[in-house]
């Protein structure tokens, strides 16, 4: 199993959705910088489960305790130990479940890889999983804010078949995106969006949506090609969010449909180098971050396990009718939003230290002529 993630921002999570709890080991964090518990809580809360009446009952605060790293509200740079407590668990609803793989659930190949799993919850698949990542990803924003100005973004951009109208990508900011439940910025859109999840969650069923996102304020320089360019390791990062099916950046695939001579974003002189007028790019050429927005889109799949009878088949392959018992989100987006901000930060804040450390190193090259670190 890997749980860590990162090369000079290190971060390893831990925990089932059943245990004690669960939680996140942040290495690599500088020192110096103030940090308590209320910088990472406001996240914790975005994520929460039974927020609102768009998803899961589970009623869970989420309050997250720094264990280590951190000496009078300072940090050491030293590990930064978080834990948040597992509380409301009902194993029972998961009984019968034990027994049957849940249709496009990760029972199954969690059962064949390992050949045992957690026996409720889903254990290590669960989305307490993203509790210690989104915990973690919160110190990597502040860190991000403070050091380089950096703004990252998230909201929802689609539920089902419903659009949201293209967001404002350089102003939209995060008290505009939590005006609504569905944290979807077109408020008649997001009406719509709304309606039709709490009609969903009636049915027992589930729908899937988009979090598009952007990243703000960054410098042109980071990112580290060729296998580690940085939409590479922004994928890398949100597909790991589960229930995730598709990244985009940029244009993305709707690009396919441009012409090299609409696509090209041209350059044009800007207060402390170059920047362009266009952004096809997404805010990244060669893997590097060029100086524009960083603005990328995630597709999360209708969660599986719905209410709803299914036919499939037990362990042993016999047909059973499942209807799932629990508690479970309707639509993830909502909640997602924090987890991919805090993804995108811990990507971001590996990259701005792998990038300071080369700038701090002497260099025998003709130097750089833009807004680099
Ligand atoms: C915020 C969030 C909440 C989720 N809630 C549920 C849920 O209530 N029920 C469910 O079946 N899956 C839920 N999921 C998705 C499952 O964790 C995921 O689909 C499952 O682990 C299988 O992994 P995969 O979809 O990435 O293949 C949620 C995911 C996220 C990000």
């Amino acid at each position: 199993m890997s749980s860590t993630f990162g090369t000079l921002l290190k971060v390893s999570t831990f925990g089932e959705s059943h245990c004690k709890g669960v939680g996140a080991i942040l290495d690599g964090c500088p020192p110096g910088m103030r940090l308590c518990e209320a910088d990472i809580q406001p996240q914790l809360d975005r994520r929460r489960p039974g927020q609102s009446k768009l998803t899961t009952d589970r009623q869970e605060a989420d309050p997250v305790t720094i264990f280590s790293g951190v000496e009078n509200g300072v940090t050491l740079g030293t590990p930064i130990g978080l834990f948040v407590p597992n509380k409301d668990q009902r194993p029972g609803d998961y009984k019968e479940m034990s027994q049957i793989p849940r249709p496009s659930h990760a029972d199954f190949t969690y059962q064949m890889k390992y050949g045992i799993r957690s026996s409720s919850g889903g254990g290590r698949s669960s989305a307490r999983e993203t509790i210690g990542r989104v915990a973690a990803g919160a110190v990597a924003e502040k860190m991000l804010a403070e050091a380089f100005g950096v703004e990252i973004v998230a909201w929802v951009s689609a539920v089902s078949g419903i659009r949201a109208a293209a967001a404002d990508v350089r102003g939209i900011t995060r008290d505009q995106v939590d005006a609504s439940l569905m944290r979807c910025p077109d408020p008649a859109a997001s009406q719509q969006m709304e309606s039709l999840v709490i009609r969903v969650k009636e049915e027992k069923d589930s729908v899937g949506g988009i979090v598009s996102c952007v990243c703000r304020n960054l410098p042109a320089g980071w990112g580290e090609p060729v296998f580690e360019k940085l939409e590479a390791k922004l994928a890398q990062a949100m597909l790991s969010i589960p229930a995730t099916k598709g990244f985009e950046i940029g244009s993305g695939f709707a690009g396919t449909r441009l012409r090299g001579s609409a696509h090209n974003d041209p350059f044009r002189a800007v207060e402390n180098g170059l920047g362009t007028v266009t952004n096809h790019s997404g805010g990244i050429q060669g893997g590097i971050s060029n100086g524009e927005p960083i603005v990328f889109r995630v597709a999360f799949k209708p969660p599986a396990t719905i209410g709803l009878a299914q036919e499939t088949v037990d362990f042993d392959g016999n047909p059973v009718t499942l209807e799932a018992k629990g508690r479970h989100d309707p639509c993830v987006v909502p909640r997602a939003v924090s987890i991919v901000e805090t993804m995108a930060a811990l990507v971001l804040g590996d990259m701005a230290l792998r990038q300071q450390a080369r700038s701090q190193t002497a260099s025998f090259g003709p130097g750089r002529r833009s807004r680099s670190v």
